[in-house]
């Protein structure tokens, strides 16, 4: 599809027509027959000279392959992180040039393409390219993408703060629409709102308590813990994990999980609850586990190692009780957890 004068395009990628000629993203897996038939038609006989990949993500680049079996003598241009992943995923040479950071791809006729290298859209190996002559912005993930991006907040607010500084008359993503006028400040607003959700979040000290109890023990820690938390100003959502429907677990400043012992494991509704944890997002977050077991008790400590592995910051090593909690054992918690409030809240 024809999208203006010299750009037309296939699926999520864009041809792009001056005296040279570049293709500017590929195609998912299954997607290359129909990229190369519709890059045949455009060009007719003529050559296909450049390759841009905004990123290496397959269901952007897997088309590569094929593009390069039909014209073996396209350069290709991605950062200097893209070429290597393409080098791994290639079996075959290609010629290559890697992207610096604003440098400048000439096609003539009136067409300038500038790199903009903007890490971490999703992968490391992220950049935008922008037609300087018609304020083209080819942004691949960027604008395609909502939440999902939202793992590397700090990035997505640098590249827009980049971008927010170039004249862009339409942006052309790899998926959705192609935004002209307005639409272009909306998509930019859609990010800021979530830019803006992201930094209350982190202001807020929310505390995400997560347990499971066959017999009534580690719940009663987790309340223990719950009042302790709300006593010294912290707010506290609390799941029982066997009950509850678990929310988004990263939007919470710390995690304190808790299981019984049981066959020398952990809870598994506990262990999978924290399968959710972004290993991104939630790294360097406090945390500490608790339990209550009978004899061997590995549960607190299996939930210890995985949230350590996923590298949040432990405060402790786990808190454990032998079966119900004895009176000195629950101030003892309460004292704990009390200073545990001090960390995270000062
Ligand atoms: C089926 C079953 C298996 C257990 N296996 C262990 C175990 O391997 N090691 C251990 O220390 N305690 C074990 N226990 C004891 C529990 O961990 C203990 O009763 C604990 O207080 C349970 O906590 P809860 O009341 O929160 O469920 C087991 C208990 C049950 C019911």
């Amino acid at each position: 599809m024809q999208v203006s004068e010299n750009i037309y395009r296939i699926g999520g990628a864009y041809l792009v027509i001056g005296d040279k000629t570049a293709l500017i993203d590929a195609a998912p897996r299954g997607g290359e027959g129909a990229l190369i038939q519709e890059i045949e038609e455009i060009l007719g006989g003529r050559q296909l000279d450049y390759i841009i990949l905004n990123h290496t993500e397959p269901n952007r680049s897997y088309g590569l392959g094929a593009v390069l079996e039909r014209y073996p003598d396209a350069e290709v241009t991605a950062t200097v992180a893209g070429i290597r992943n393409l080098k791994e995923m290639q079996s075959r040479p290609f010629c290559e040039q890697a992207a610096k950071d604003n440098a400048v791809l000439n096609l003539g006729n009136g067409i300038t393409l500038r790199f903009i290298i903007t890490p971490n859209i999703s992968w490391p190996d992220s950049m935008v390219t922008y037609e300087e002559n018609s304020g083209t912005l080819f942004t691949c993930d960027l604008f395609s993408e909502g939440e999902k991006l939202m793992t590397y907040p700090d990035y997505v607010e640098n590249a827009l703060k980049r971008l927010s500084e170039l004249k862009i008359t339409a942006v052309m993503p790899a998926e959705g629409d192609v935004l002209q006028g307005t639409d272009i400040q909306k998509a930019f607003d859609v990010y800021y709102g979530l830019l803006d959700k992201y930094r209350e979040q982190e202001k807020n000290k929310t505390v995400l308590i997560l347990y499971s109890s066959h017999y009534g023990a580690t719940r009663e820690m987790a309340e223990c813990i719950r009042a302790e938390l709300e006593n010294a100003g912290a707010t506290v959502t609390m799941y029982d994990t066997d009950d509850d429907t678990i929310p988004d677990i990263n939007t919470f400043s710390a995690i304190i999980a808790g299981s019984g012992t049981y066959e020398r494991g952990a809870s598994e509704n506990v262990t999978r609850a924290l399968c959710g944890v972004n290993a991104v997002l939630m790294r360097h977050k406090p945390f500490f586990t608790f339990g209550s077991h009978g004899w061997s008790g590995e549960g607190a400590n299996i939930l210890h190692t995985m949230l350590v592995s996923l590298g949040m910051k432990p405060f402790s090593k786990p808190f454990t009780s032998i079966f119900n909690m004895s009176d000195e054992t629950r101030e003892r918690l309460k004292r704990h957890t009390r200073k545990f409030a001090e960390f995270i809240l000062n």
